[in-house]
């Protein structure tokens, strides 16, 4: 029922989108006027509304996370440019910005979820980022030392032979992960395989306390992922990616294969086992005595 209703959501969804960017291909563009500039806006409340929305994919000095360092994007971008980008990045990219689409391309064409911002908000959020200073040109590093947390534990609730307490939905039911100790997923989205040296620890932690993707943030805001449970998960994305990765070119199929086959070595053994005071001789002649015996006939 509730596939069916995610199904029928997520189809609508796709048609409003496909509606809407219809009209406003369809439309021509008024000419805008130039847009108020974001140091009228409040950095306090920008730090607020960044927190909430954008501090999961993004950081202001701290590196790349899901989406580009934004320490600077006010120098990079002209107010104009941004007041577009944030509220709708979808709407940019489709309307061919070439900057817009090389910047989706190089994240490799993760969607940055659309928000109703007024020109207020953005203005606050841009404020916010100025006020931070520094600027995005020294890329920090992703500590890749080993993180706390039980690795095991992280498999188990990764593939769900543990279920998070709160009755989230595991990971591997929308995302594959290439490693010994679970079972691969789903490709409704992302493989995880390579997440911990995309995002770091802290990024992953930013994800898992306030996923920010549409998808899996309605997975989980009614059941939430707590702190232990995403220590567990990072430390065995950590291990998956970097301590002790699935060796290059190991042929997965082949591998699922021979569990398979074992697998059902194992089932046929137990049936055999479970059945093996079966009846030998044929049912019917067993009753046949029997009946046979309660009216007095015998042979
Ligand atoms: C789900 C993750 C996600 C969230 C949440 C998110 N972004 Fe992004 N953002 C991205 C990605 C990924 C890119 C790279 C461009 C792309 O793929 O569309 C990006 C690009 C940008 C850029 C362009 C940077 C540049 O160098 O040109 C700006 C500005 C930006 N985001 C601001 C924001 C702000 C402000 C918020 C919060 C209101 C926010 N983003 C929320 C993922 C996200
Ligand atoms: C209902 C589906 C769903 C479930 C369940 C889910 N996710 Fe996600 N997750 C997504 C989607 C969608 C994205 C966005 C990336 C994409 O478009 O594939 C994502 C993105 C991520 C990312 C960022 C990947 C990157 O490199 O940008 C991480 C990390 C992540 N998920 C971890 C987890 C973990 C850990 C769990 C289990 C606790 C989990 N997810 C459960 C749907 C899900």
């Amino acid at each position: 029922m509730n596939t069916r209703k995610t199904t029928i959501a997520l189809l609508a969804s796709s048609v409003l989108t496909m509606g809407v960017g219809f009209l406003h291909a369809a439309t021509p563009v008024p000419a805008q006027e130039p847009i108020e500039i974001y140091k009228q806006g409040d950095p306090a409340k920008g730090a607020k509304l960044f927190q909430t929305i954008c501090a999961a994919c993004h950081t202001v000095g701290g590196g790349v996370r899901v989406g580009p360092d934004l320490a600077g994007v006010h120098k990079r971008r002209s107010s104009e440019w941004l007041h577009k980008f944030i509220p709708s990045s979808t709407k940019m990219i489709a309307s061919g910005d070439p900057d817009a689409v090389a910047i989706f391309e190089k994240f490799n064409k993760t969607l940055m979820p659309d928000q109703v911002f007024t020109t207020k908000q953005v203005d606050s959020i841009l404020a916010f980022i100025e006020s931070r200073g520094g600027d995005a040109s020294a890329p920090k590093k992703i500590d890749m030392t080993k993180p706390a947390g039980n690795p095991k534990i992280g498999a188990a609730l990764f593939d769900g032979r543990r279920r998070l307490a709160s009755g989230g939905p595991a990971c591997n039911s929308c995302h594959d992960l290439n490693h010994d100790t679970v079972m691969g997923g789903g490709v409704l989205s992302k493989d995880l395989t390579k997440a911990y040296s995309r995002l770091g620890g802290e990024g992953v932690a930013a994800i898992l306390s306030n996923p920010p993707f549409p998808l899996m943030k309605r997975a989980f805001q009614d059941h939430p992922i707590s702190k232990a449970e995403a220590t567990g998960l990072i430390a065995f994305l950590w291990e998956a990616d970097v301590e002790a990765p699935m060796e290059a070119g190991r042929d997965y199929g082949w591998l699922l294969f021979i569990r398979g086959v074992v697998g059902v070595g194992i089932i046929l053994a137990l049936l055999g086992f479970l059945w093996r005071g079966r009846k030998t001789s044929l049912v019917n002649a067993k009753i046949f005595e029997r009946q046979m015996g309660s009216v007095g006939v015998s042979d």
